[in-house]
């Protein structure tokens, strides 16, 4: 069991925060021992396998977003992220949550799907009918090519086909698109997909008398979805000068503004996925695959839209909720061999893929409601600029204690520029020169 509620950790340092999180979870040395070592976060000898012409490793920060509870679950959330304030937010709103009973998530089966594109077929309709007739052949063809993943409950699963393009017209005429769909289990699956479309692709070519050109996994995974949804009464969301009312009914205009202009849109996705990316980051997923599918899916309805949906209930209360694609994976891809990303799954203590995927879209939902929260109330950039100053601080030269002294000064000064910053950081260091050449 994890206790996700870790009073004052943003107080400690380092060696404290892992103390308590051993108390909350407990996690193995060797993973520890990667965490805190400068070198053997990724080992250059584990890059070099993973990518071509490797030249080092590109660390990010790895925080841990606190007091998550989903479906009466606690989970300490790990995120890779370069950005200042959103873990903060994450753990913020999901107190808030946790106090109103926590998050609710479900997530659907996990059908991936394999596109094998088919053209120059000499009848689209016999083509598609014979096709279908031949469905539990091609499966069972599918199957063959990686059997481990039927033997594990998985596999290729069904057949769909369908006719794209318009008929009569060069540049989008008509092609025969056939869909594998396959239960990846806990995998993500692109190489499983992908190898299943390459091995039925012949035989498609021979009972469809057309050409087989592309063979790859759609990233659009409309088969492998998970939801999750926060109610919360307006009292838990008063904050310093503003009412639980108040607060929620900007919350709700600032959606508005988002459903009603695809430029706010945008941004408020934005916003969903700074919490998706970095927890699928740290759990050694791919967040191209997550960030395509995902805005894809925002526009499902016709029109680009906010990933999220705010309303308010008949109690009164604020309800929210987001559905994504999530073909997240717990085995696979660089999840066995990243140290980051095996910490990650052992922190997290997920027992799937569909779990992990229920906890990343809690953390999308949390995090667009931390920024619509502070939107709609003072604004993002007083707690944002307090963090970022920490950045500008070590930009301007600042190292150890001088880090804290000299971004407290900019936050007093409400003046975050790089020189203002120099500045400081000169005048701190003129003393110890000075007694350096003495
Ligand atoms: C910044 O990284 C994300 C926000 O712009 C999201 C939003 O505006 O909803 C604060």
């Amino acid at each position: 069991m994890t206790n996700a509620r870790i009073p004052g950790f943003y107080k400690m340092n380092v060696d404290e925060r892992l103390r308590k999180l051993r108390q909350a979870r407990p996690i193995p040395l060797r993973d520890l021992y990667a965490l805190t070592s400068e070198t053997a976060a990724l080992p250059f000898e584990t890059a070099n396998h993973m990518i071509e012409n490797a030249i080092g490793v590109y660390p990010l920060p790895l925080g841990v977003a606190l007091n998550f509870q989903i479906n009466g679950k606690d989970y300490l959330v790990p995120m890779a992220i370069e950005e200042p304030s959103v873990v903060a937010s994450a753990s913020h709103i999901a107190k808030l949550v946790r106090e109103a009973g926590g998050f609710t998530a479900e997530a659907t089966e996990r059908e991936m799907i394999g596109q094998i594109q088919v053209v120059g077929c000499p009848n689209l309709e016999a083509a598609t009918e014979i096709l279908l007739q031949r469905e539990a052949e091609l499966v069972a063809l599918a199957n063959a090519a990686h059997p481990s993943m039927q033997a594990r409950g998985g596999g290729a699963k069904h057949l769909q086909v369908r006719v794209v393009g318009e008929a009569g017209t060069a540049r989008h005429s008509q092609m025969l698109v056939v869909h594998l769909l396959v239960d990846t289990c806990d995998a993500m699956g692109a190489n499983v997909v992908n190898t299943m479309a390459e091995a039925i692709a012949p035989r498609v070519e021979e009972l469809t008398g057309g050409k087989v050109y592309l063979r790859i996994l759609s990233n659009y995974t409309t088969g492998c979805l998970a939801r999750a949804r926060c109610i919360i009464p307006p009292e838990q969301l008063a904050t310093r000068g503003y009412t639980g009312e108040q607060v929620r009914d900007g919350v709700l205009c600032a959606y508005r503004f988002a459903v009603s202009d695809v430029y706010r849109a945008v941004t408020h996705n934005k916003g969903v996925m700074n919490g998706i990316d970095a927890v699928v980051m740290a759990t050694g997923n791919d967040w191209r695959a997550i960030e395509a599918g995902a805005h894809a899916y925002a526009a499902r309805f016709g029109s680009y839209a906010p990933m999220t949906e705010w309303r308010v209930d008949e109690l009164g209360r604020l309800v929210g909720s987001l559905e994504l694609p999530m073909p997240v994976g717990t085995v696979g891809g660089s999840i066995g061999i990243h140290p980051m990303a095996r910490f990650a799954r052992d922190l997290l203590n997920v027992r799937s893929a569909a779990e992990l995927a229920q906890v990343v879209v809690a953390v999308g939902l949390a995090q667009n409601l931390g920024a619509l929260k502070a939107l709609a109330t003072d604004g993002i950039q007083r707690g944002h600029m307090a963090l970022h100053a920490r950045s500008i601080a070590m930009a301007a030269g600042a190292t150890g204690e001088m880090v804290e002294q000299v971004a407290a000064r900019l936050t007093e000064l409400r003046d975050f520029s790089l020189d203002r910053a120099k500045e400081l950081v000169q005048a701190l260091q003129a003393p110890r020169l000075t007694h350096a050449v003495r």
